[in-house]
């Protein structure tokens, strides 16, 4: 299988993770891609319409995108047992949602500061995005350290992949604060092989 892949993306890591976790990276060939949403460069447009990455081409079927869809996949696949059964289900998805949506909405604040014309550039569309980025935070800090804290699951694997994301390109915006319990998680999570391996360059 062929896995369309950038070290720098919070979803592709997430993929990556579970591969790690799975034992089974050589179950995929790495195939770089790189574009921005004003030039789709070498993102696989003819294996996904939408231009993004994760993609992962099957031999047996059509390319799967975007990560949630493969990562149920591979968790299938190679029985990592990633996904819990209902009713936990629903609370590993709930989280890998959160996880999903701070880095959707961090990827979008990079895009917004860095790949935009700079005098189109919005710091308060960027600030808003940050806004949901911390109720998120805040959000996992109230309500999910318990399951952060359980067995490991996707929910965990996405969220630890936004945080890196978080250190990786917004570092001055100092998620940990007023976050101690997240913070202390993600001091732990951080140190597993499969997240060592993945880190973002
Ligand atoms: C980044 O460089 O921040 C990035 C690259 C690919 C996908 C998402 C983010």
């Amino acid at each position: 299988m062929k896995l369309y892949h950038s070290p720098a993306s919070p979803f592709v890591r997430k993929v990556m993770v579970l591969l790690n976790e799975a034992k089974a990276t050589d179950r995929v060939t790495l195939v770089p891609a790189m574009g921005t949403p004003l030039d789709p460069g070498s993102m696989p447009v003819d294996r996904n319409p939408l231009g993004k990455i994760p993609a992962l081409e099957r031999p047996d079927g059509p390319t799967l995108y975007d990560s949630r869809v493969i990562t149920r996949y591979l968790d299938d696949l190679l029985h990592a047992g990633l996904y819990p059964a209902a009713p936990h289900l629903w609370d590993t998805l709930v989280i890998e949602a959160t996880g999903d949506g701070i880095a959707e909405a961090a990827v979008l604040m990079r895009y917004e500061m860095h790949v935009r014309p700079e005098a189109t550039r919005s710091p308060d569309w960027a600030g808003a995005q940050w806004q949901k980025i911390a109720r998120a935070l805040a959000a996992l800090e109230e309500r999910w350290m318990s399951h952060l804290s359980g067995p490991v699951d996707m929910g965990q694997v996405a969220v630890g992949a936004a945080l890196g994301y978080l250190d990786f390109r917004h570092s001055e915006r100092n998620w940990r604060n007023n976050r101690p319990a997240l913070a202390n998680w993600f001091a732990t999570y951080a140190d597993r092989p499969a997240m060592q391996a993945t880190a973002p360059t």
